[in-house]
């Protein structure tokens, strides 16, 4: 093969990277989408490529011969039927974060996988952001000695926009923000400290958004829409504090994680301003990023001996394309995965891993911060 062709299952917001995929004359090419709106399939045609074939059924895309890969950008809750239906029909997949919205889906899109002898990849963006790669490298230089805790502050400036006006807002589309947002966080703290969690206990609750307003309530018909702090200021319309949304709008989870590693992270929505913030503390020194001005610092121990390090601080370069040069990054190494079976930064172990840990700190959460052991990978597994 020379040139993957590639059909997406889901056009919204996410059907965008398609864009770094559709090049005619090179090695990847958009030929076709599927969505169950007619309005974003014209949109995607329109903005991706006008002769691609496109049905409300995605089962039509699994039947056509052209179509060598699929790639799941449909809310999370579909992804399971959609990514085993489409390794069951001999494509290889793309799937997007979160893997699935239950370790049970997770491990039955991973024995898909294995059964299918196709490849599978994770929309692990982050992976592929200079930021993060940055960290990885230095942890793994060894130059903060072994890893033995993490603390992680995510603050979703704009939260209410992208969580609690659509379909995220609800936990039976998503089980919780800790796997939709924190899929990718709960995977950094994975990927950079090289241990998956074990067990959490968490605390968390729906303090901002939800409430009392009707579930058919949308910004644009709503008398308060001049004064509302969360009036959106975008496509997504429903109202932030309708009755249906049951999904947590802050979290605090702590977690253990093989050998011995302990981590917490927080998630909160409501915050005026954006930033993710991790720091690494290892024997020998600790890391700490800073999104907002473009850096990682690394400071290490002061003990007058030869293993003395200088403290430094790494400049990140800005790098072209969404999610600061990531996506068509994780684009091409999809391609290269298809045609030279070039490992990506990601696996699909990876994003069942992030899943499990998420839902046991949901789990967590809602039974009033018990312990909870994270379901471990099935042996029947090849990762
Ligand atoms: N990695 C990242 O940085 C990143 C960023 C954004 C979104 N995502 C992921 O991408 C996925 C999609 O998110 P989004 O923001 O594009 O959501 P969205 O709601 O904008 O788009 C989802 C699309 O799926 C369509 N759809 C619903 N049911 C369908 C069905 N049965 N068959 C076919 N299409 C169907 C909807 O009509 C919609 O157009 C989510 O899982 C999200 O987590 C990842």
């Amino acid at each position: 093969m020379k040139q993957v062709r590639i059909g997406l299952i889901g056009a919204g917001l996410r059907s965008g990277i398609a864009k770094y995929w559709h090049d005619p004359n090179g090695e990847s090419i958009v030929v076709a989408a599927a969505d169950i709106s007619t309005e974003r399939l014209e949109t995607f045609k329109e903005k991706i490529n006008q002769d691609a074939f496109v049905t409300q059924d995605y089962k039509d895309l699994l039947k056509r011969d052209d179509i060598d890969a699929i790639a799941v950008t449909s809310p999370d809750y579909l992804h399971e039927e959609h990514a085993v239906a489409a390794l069951k029909s001999g494509k290889h997949v793309y799937c997007e974060k979160p893997l699935a919205i239950t370790v049970e889906g997770c491990d039955r899109i991973l024995q898909a996988k294995e059964k299918s002898g196709k490849h599978l990849m994770v929309g692990f963006n982050m992976r592929y952001m200079n930021m993060y790669r940055t960290m990885k490298g230095i942890v793994d230089s060894g130059a903060i000695g072994d890893i033995k805790a993490v603390w992680v502050r995510h603050f979703v400036g704009l939260g209410g926009y992208y969580y609690y006006h659509d379909w995220h807002g609800k936990s039976e589309n998503t089980t919780s923000l800790l796997l939709q947002k924190g899929s990718h966080d709960i995977d950094i703290i994975h990927w950079i400290s090289g241990a998956y969690t074990k067990k959490v206990s968490a605390f968390g609750g729906l303090d901002f958004f939800g409430g009392d307003k009707s579930n058919d309530l949308t910004c644009p018909t709503c008398d308060e829409k001049d004064t509302c702090t969360e009036a959106s200021p975008g496509t997504l319309i429903e109202c932030a504090f309708r009755e249906e949304i049951d999904v947590e709008d802050n979290n605090v989870v702590i977690m253990e994680l093989e050998g011995g590693i302990k981590a917490s992270y927080l998630q909160c929505h409501f915050t005026p301003d954006y930033q993710r913030n991790y720091t690494f503390i290892g024997t020998e020194g600790r890391m700490e990023n800073s999104e907002l001005d473009g850096k990682v610092h690394v400071y290490t121990r002061r003990s007058n001996s030869w293993r003395e390090y200088s403290d430094m601080t790494y400049d990140i370069k800005k790098a072209q394309g969404t999610h600061g040069g990531a996506d068509p990054n994780i684009c091409k190494d999809f391609v290269n995965l298809v045609l030279y079976d070039k490992e990506p930064l990601t696996t699909p172990l990876a994003g069942r891993m992030s899943v499990a840990a998420g839902c046991a700190a949901t789990e967590s959460i809602r039974s009033g911060g018990k312990v909870v052991h994270v379901s471990p990978t099935p042996s029947n597994t090849v990762v």
